[in-house]
């Protein structure tokens, strides 16, 4: 039901309550000129991926938009610990297996994720003492990386471990510090025991750019790959805040350093918030499409950069439709994604495919 419109820059914006809410004017491109993201993907050698609940797949609309747009999926939520794993060695893997069934149908590539991290994990491996936590970690990873071998291309071993500000340390706090920091060459271990196949990535935020976690990260990878740990990409999640962002220049110069150190390079959980940017809503759409063809570009630059992700498939599907999130970036509605809550492509979607036709052809 609309509820309300506003005239924004001669254009009509129906906002149907909330912060994903369906709009058309500037918020649509006519969806019927404009080429398939996975197609222009493929064409400069890129995936191109986008995370959903598996619930999401009952809608027809839904499963049609994500086979043709995406060619690599991550579950936003259901492959997490507390999800699929929430009592000891009772494993739920129902829902990651409907994705991963329609993964296959389609020819999309998963990404899975994730095996360890401090957030969302079950509760009875939270507070464990080193040993038990070990053994849990051991089956958690064997369970899970076993039950989708060969059928998960890439998987998020370790999520977040490095600490928020200048510190450059991984997080005090998480319960996996009772291992010591060895934790995460230990989880690569035993997940590339697991699928030798899967390609295995160290994921995190704000390690996008400059500064001392972002340089962290990058010595957490280099002494992975110096020791024989079997870790095979860098995720930069890339949750952008335009209110302070690393330039694409900077960002491109920072995958390069990945790149020489043989590792991938993803791009797993972008979104671009532009509830905070300032000026009328075109305008906000317009350095939404900006700062999205930029980075990507940046990934187009540098041939160690395999996919670029977008964390949901349209507006109304966001994360940032959460309060506890949204205020993260400054003041919703957001408008995060690429589509609209109509399902309809928006301006950044002509941003994306921008950049990736300027790739050199593969
Ligand atoms: C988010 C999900 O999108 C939300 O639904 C959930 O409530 C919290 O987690 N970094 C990550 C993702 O690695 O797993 C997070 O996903 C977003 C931040």
């Amino acid at each position: 039901m609309v509820l309300a419109g506003s005239a924004v820059a001669g254009c009509i914006i129906h906002d149907s309550g909330g912060a994903g809410s369906s709009s058309v004017g500037a918020n649509q491109l006519p969806a019927s000129t404009l080429r398939p993201l996975r197609q222009a993907g493929a064409a400069a050698n890129r995936r191109i991926g986008t995370a959903l609940m598996s619930a999401r797949l009952s809608n027809a609309k839904v499963r049609a938009l994500v086979a043709r747009e995406f060619d690599s999926l991550t579950p936003e939520n259901e492959m997490k610990w507390e999800s699929i794993e929430p009592q000891a060695g009772r494993f739920n893997f129902e829902a990651g297996d409907r994705l991963v069934a329609f993964a296959g149908e389609n020819g999309i590539r998963m990404r899975g994720h994730t095996l360890v991290w401090h957030s969302q994990l079950a509760l009875f491996a939270k507070g464990l003492k080193a040993d038990p936590l070990r053994a849990a970690m051991t089956r958690h990873i064997n369970g899970v990386v076993g039950h989708w071998k060969g059928k998960i291309a890439q998987w998020d071993v370790v999520n977040e471990a490095i600490a928020d500000g200048p510190s450059g340390e991984l997080r005090p706090d998480s319960p996996f510090a009772v291992l010591g920091p060895t934790f995460i060459d230990e989880a690569f271990r035993l997940a590339h025991a697991a699928d030798p196949s899967a390609q295995l990535f160290y994921n995190d935020y704000e390690i996008e750019g400059e500064g001392a976690k972002a340089d962290a990260a990058f010595a957490l990878c280099k002494r992975l790959k110096e020791a024989g740990v079997p870790i095979h990409g860098i995720g930069f999640q890339m949750h952008v805040d335009p209110r302070h962002w690393p330039s694409a220049d900077v960002i491109r110069r920072n995958f390069e350093r990945y790149a020489a150190l043989g590792l991938l390079i993803e791009i797993t959980e972008m979104d671009i918030p532009i509830g905070a940017v300032p000026g009328n809503i075109d305008e906000k759409l317009q350095r939404q499409r900006e700062i999205t063809r930029d980075i990507v570009a940046a990934c187009v630059a540098v041939d160690k950069c395999s996919g670029i992700t977008f964390w949901g498939l349209t507006d109304s599907d966001s994360w940032y439709n959460d309060a506890r999130w949204s205020q993260l970036r400054g003041k919703g509605p957001h408008y995060p994604l690429l589509f609209n809550g109509d399902m309809q492509p928006k301006p950044v979607v002509s941003g994306v495919l921008e950049a990736l036709e300027k790739a050199p052809p593969k």
